[in-house]
């Protein structure tokens, strides 16, 4: 199952409510199931070979509390930061700087020369960037500790979602291989230090065969190219980052790729990979760790009933959704209303609902048309699979407070960051 059941979340709002824990101010909350999300955690350790290191996309969800439970169930694991400030956090929250990916496309010189020195992974993102690695690895007295790859775009094409999709023949990220091949052939040719080849296809939208070739052609690149190095005495491409992508299921009933398929046929169609003498393997997965363990709770403050569609006025909408409200035809949730007390309601209301937020403007409606059963004041409206890609995309638009956020352990409760207060949501403007 990879959606989490109606029925477990009923329990744990109910459950939460008798506890206490959605309390007035509360309007929505967060909830993560913490037994579900070590199980994809789990899953992740079993389906890859020891060489692996999970780079856990730190963009889909950067909680303190949720990298502490990283730390503690899966040391071996490290993170993805997309930008310096999340290689910051990675390393505060005790992360070896060999744990660290840094791959964002826009490294200042500054960025570049702390990475370095501390001794992360950096993939640089093009030849512009290459240049500035190469005159600040000169630059250094002593060799540096961390490694260095580059991003491919082996323009693969586009996967379903345009915003979201990252290889096609244009794209922003990466040095498109049919483009520049011989520009690639000569940095691998003269660089000792650049020992890695990166690549990231698109996330969700991307059937995992596109994953496998963009893989596959990346794979034949990097054997060519060590054949030639090797010739020439330098030491092999040994770094090989397959980024993340794996699309999840955000629809119950539909069946999503499965991770150890995804394994099996990357050890198909490129077997060195897997030879921990050859090769240590980086992977990126936010998406497919994160979001099917987390979902949302809003209570309904209104409802307004016009004559051919009612809208429910929920606690959440672009700030938390982003994309499901500006690109409402790429991003779609489940949703499930449940009463006051956390009873599930059942039934079809006559007229379908609008699910709209709080914030001023037309767009923020997370949701159209949506056939729900009669939903009144006071109920509680749930959107599924909300754990990653939304609290880390909060928008402050409008200055609401961001919601508590809670843990669950079958029926033990942790609040893993409090309701934002008044003054801490004014210190942000200060
Ligand atoms: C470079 C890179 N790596 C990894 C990811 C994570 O992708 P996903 O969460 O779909 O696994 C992204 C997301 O866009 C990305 O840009």
């Amino acid at each position: 199952m990879e959606n989490l059941s109606v029925e477990s979340i009923g329990m744990a709002l109910r459950a939460a409510l008798l506890k206490g824990l959605i309390r007035e101010e509360d309007t929505s909350v967060i909830f993560f199931d913490l037994v579900y999300l070590e199980s994809r955690i789990r899953r992740l350790s079993s389906a890859y070979p020891k060489n692996t290191l999970h780079g856990l996309a730190l963009k889909a969800n950067p909680l303190t509390r949720i990298l502490e439970f990283l730390r503690r169930i899966a040391p071996r694991f490290g993170v993805e930061a997309a930008s310096i400030g999340e290689v910051f956090m990675a390393l505060k929250a005790g992360f070896h700087p060999n744990q660290v990916v840094f791959d964002s496309p826009v490294k200042t010189m500054a960025d570049l020369e702390f990475a370095l020195k501390e001794g992360v992974h950096v993939n640089v993102d093009n030849l512009a960037e290459l240049e500035r690695v190469s005159r600040l690895m000169a630059s250094f007295s002593e060799s540096m500790p961390g490694t260095i790859g580059l991003r491919i775009n082996p323009q693969i094409g586009l996967g379903t979602i345009l915003g979201s999709s990252v290889a096609g023949e244009y794209s922003k990220f990466g040095v498109p291989m049919k483009f520049f091949r011989a520009e690639l052939e000569e940095a691998f040719h003269t660089h000792r230090w650049l020992t890695g080849v990166h690549l990231h296809i698109g996330s969700q939208g991307c059937a995992m065969q596109m994953l496998i070739d963009g893989i596959g052609i990346l794979y034949d690149f990097a054997l060519e190219m060590n054949e030639k190095r090797a010739k020439t005495g330098l030491p092999p491409i040994s770094v090989f980052d397959i980024g993340g992508g794996l699309p999840i299921s955000y629809q119950s009933g539909t069946t999503a790729p499965s991770m150890e398929e995804y394994v099996m046929k990357i050890a198909e169609r490129a077997p060195q990979l897997f030879d921990v003498n050859s090769f240590k393997l980086i992977t990126e997965f936010g998406r497919w760790t994160y979001t099917n363990s987390g979902w949302t709770v809003s209570r309904v403050e209104y409802v307004k009933r016009d004559p051919a569609i009612n809208t429910a006025m929920i606690h959440v909408g672009a700030d938390l959704f982003v994309r499901e409200c500006l690109n409402p035809l790429d991003w779609q949730h489940e949703y499930t209303v449940f009463d006051r007390d956390g009873n599930l309601k059942g039934g079809c209301d006559s007229k379908p609902y609008n699910l709209a937020g709080p914030l001023c403007f037309a767009g923020d409606i997370l949701a159209r048309n949506v056939p729900l059963p009669k939903v009144e004041e006071g109920d509680y409206i749930v959107i599924h699979d909300t754990g990653g890609y939304t609290f880390s995309m909060w928008s402050r638009y409008n200055s609401r407070q961001t919601p508590r956020i809670i843990g669950y352990n079958n029926d033990r409760f942790d609040i893993l960051k409090e309701r934002e207060t008044h003054e801490e949501l004014r210190g942000f403007w200060e």
